[in-house]
């Protein structure tokens, strides 16, 4: 049995949405989806309203997305120029740097302008057209959302390039779409830690097929020296300087392309992600309204770096498309100590928030003292995003974080989908520790079995979507075909998420992680992010990775990696304790066949298991491992292929 957990009343009376709109408004975008999304087009400014509103056919024979497709406008002018005459000295951005320390900066929507204005007008003098790929690698820094907005305002696609990628990865995605410029900055600084920024894209444009590239605008972050190789490369602040600081924006047909994110498949290539104009912004900016109950006076904070798509939709282009104050930070949460979110969020009196399930879970490791000696008063909702929370990991947030005060939203959506496809709505929705409950207006999930056929009431299968919504992934950029096949001809009719999931008898949707995690143990499907969840849920045990390995009786087993509290001892009866623990909490057919200590898993930068390499340890393939240069820390690698020898 699950804890339930009503909307608080005083929360409910001022919410935005109420549960009886949101079984209305639900209703209506499903049955009625022109209507609905015609209406909430109007949020967003128009050079010319859209009167097409969906036009879509996921039928393989006549294969098309379109959104608002007769409709003109530009993003930049709705996250921007819109403002002016009314919000033109609120804060649109507020940049807290790494080290709390350095002077924190608060940018009006005014001040956003000039500064979108000026670079736009540079980018032009620099020979960009509309239709142009920008690729950005740059650190948490304004001028990451200067140059996504200056990209939009001329029309110029922008790849953003995470900056914790090495020169390999920047190359390649600079050599699929062509990018024309590049912008990054002289170094990052994360942690106390200078991050050679300048100096990977100088490695990746000796690489072949990033000949496309003819400048590079370097921002000094760190005034590092650096090498600066004229012609190509350019200081972002001489080419600024004296532009003026106005600009006439480009008008954009709502299909015209905002931008392209590369994401990785199970095979393959990183896809690039296409998102396009009209439909995108507005279901981000709808999305980031209703899922945070967004007020005018509200701080808001999301944690998610530019270089992923939570940072684009969720930083940077519904916040500002709203009007919002959007904190960007810098840094990272243990840095210069583990009170430092919680610091910022006192310093910046932040009432929205929004991070990852593995922050929370690092944090949550220390205990509560770092969190209590921040008093966090301004907290009003707390949001969760990027893989499941645990309960337990939830419980912590909603209760020591949150004080029990502020609604959890577990927001589940992906690169793919541009925006929050399942939430709760902060005031509306029942909450579960661990489900993202419920659809948002016009999705309409349904849960499927290997065979495609539909499963009612309470169930557990593959998660489709059954129909389109705004923001909805294009396709592949270069690869029309690419997107059929991955998204659309696993189970024709319908768009496949990858992930599995479970529905509840409350129509309740639980998200147990990727069907390529999906371990199969006997015949029975087991959803790593459960085994994971039961272990995290042992008192002694910090983090746990699982994953499958091939076993000679069973088909596949389960491999456990757990990373203990700071202070617990691992030996053998503990490693018995746990099995023991996981097979009482969900059952014997998951009790995991090895547990193997790990002192640190292998994280991107970006704070993602990297299972694939789990995967290779626990088949005992170490010479398999493949690209470990993405990991946050690539000795933890070592060390757990040193433990495995040990057993
Ligand atoms: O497996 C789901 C997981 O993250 C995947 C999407 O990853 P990405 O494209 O990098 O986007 C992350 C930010 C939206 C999904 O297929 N995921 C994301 N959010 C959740 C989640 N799993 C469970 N609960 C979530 N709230």
């Amino acid at each position: 049995m699950s804890d339930v957990i009503a909307p608080r009343e005083e929360f409910a009376a001022a919410a935005l949405t109420r549960a009886d709109d949101y079984a209305r408004l639900y209703q209506e975008s499903t049955q009625d989806p022109d209507a609905f999304w015609g209406r909430v087009a109007g949020r967003l400014d128009w050079n010319r309203a859209p009167t097409r509103i969906k036009d879509v056919s996921y039928d393989l024979a006549d294969f098309h997305i379109r959104w608002y497709a007769d409709g003109e406008l530009n993003a930049a002018v709705n996250c921007v120029d819109r403002h002016l005459a009314t919000r033109g000295d609120k804060v649109a951005l507020i940049w807290e740097p790494d080290d709390p320390k350095q002077q924190a900066r608060r940018i009006t929507y005014r001040e956003l302008h000039a500064e979108v204005c000026r670079l736009a007008n540079a980018l032009e003098n620099l020979g960009v057209v509309k239709g142009d790929r920008v690729t950005l690698y740059l650190p948490m820094i304004p001028e990451a959302a200067y140059a996504m907005l200056a990209c939009a305002r001329i029309g110029a696609i922008h790849s953003v390039v995470f900056g914790g990628f090495s020169p390999d990865s920047i190359a390649g995605r600079i050599a699929d779409c062509g990018s024309k410029l590049v912008i990054t900055a002289d170094e990052g600084l994360r942690g106390g830690k200078p991050i050679a920024l300048k100096k990977n894209v100088d490695e990746a444009l000796k690489k072949p097929g990033t000949q496309s590239v003819e400048t590079v605008l370097v921002v000094r972050r760190t005034g590092a020296t650096v090498d600066m190789q004229m012609p190509r490369d350019r200081w972002y602040d001489a080419v600024v300087e004296g532009q003026p600081a106005t600009h006439q924006a480009q008008p954009m047909n709502a299909e015209d392309p905002l931008f392209i994110l590369y994401t990785s498949g199970s095979t393959g290539k990183p896809k690039g992600v296409l998102h396009t104009t009209g439909g995108y912004l507005v279901y981000a900016s709808y999305t980031h309204e209703q899922v945070f109950d967004l007020k005018d006076d509200d701080v808001y904070w999301c944690t998610a770096d530019v270089g992923w798509v939570t940072g684009h939709s969720y930083l940077v282009y519904g916040p500002l498309a709203n009007g919002a104050t959007s904190l960007m930070f810098e840094g990272v949460p243990n840095y210069p100590d583990v009170s430092r979110f919680w610091e910022v969020i006192d310093k910046h009196q932040v009432t929205l928030f929004y991070t990852a399930p593995t922050a929370i879970r690092a944090l949550m490791r220390e205990g509560e003292a770092p969190v209590k000696k921040a008093s966090r008063a301004s907290l009003r909702v707390l949001g969760s995003v990027g893989e499941p929370i645990n309960p337990e990991a939830w419980r912590w947030y909603y209760d020591v974080v949150g004080d029990g005060r502020c609604p959890v939203v577990d927001t589940w959506w992906q690169t793919e989908t541009g925006g929050i496809l399942i939430t709760p709505l902060p005031g509306a929705t029942d909450l579960k520790p661990g489900s993202a409950t419920l659809p948002f207006f016009g999705i309409q999930p349904a849960l499927v079995d290997a065979n495609g056929q539909e499963l009612e009431g309470a169930a557990e299968g593959n998660l489709v979507i059954k129909d389109s919504w705004p923001g909805q992934m294009r396709t592949v950029y270069g690869d029309d075909q690419r997107f059929i096949d991955t998204y659309f001809k696993t189970y024709p009719g319908r768009y496949f998420t990858g992930d599995g999931c479970r529905r509840d008898a409350d129509g309740y949707y639980w998200i147990t992680g990727r069907v390529d995690d999906v371990i199969n143990v006997s015949g029975h499907r087991i959803g790593t992010a459960e085994v994971e969840s039961a272990l995290v849920a042992h008192p002694k045990v910090a983090e746990a990775a699982v994953v499958g390995f091939p076993h000679d009786i069973k088909g596949q087993g389960i491999y456990a990696y757990v990373t203990l509290n700071a202070g617990e001892q691992p030996d053998d009866d503990l490693r018995k304790e746990l099995v023991a623990w996981v097979r009482k909490e969900i059952g014997p057919i998951a009790s995991p066949d090895h547990l193997q200590w790990a002192p640190g898993l292998p994280k991107t930068r970006s704070g993602k298991i990297m299972r694939r390499i789990l995967r290779k340890i626990a088949e005992n393939q170490p010479d398999q491992l493949g690209d470990t240069s993405t990991l946050a820390d690539p000795s933890v690698v070592q060390a757990l292929l040193d433990e495995r020898k040990v057993k």
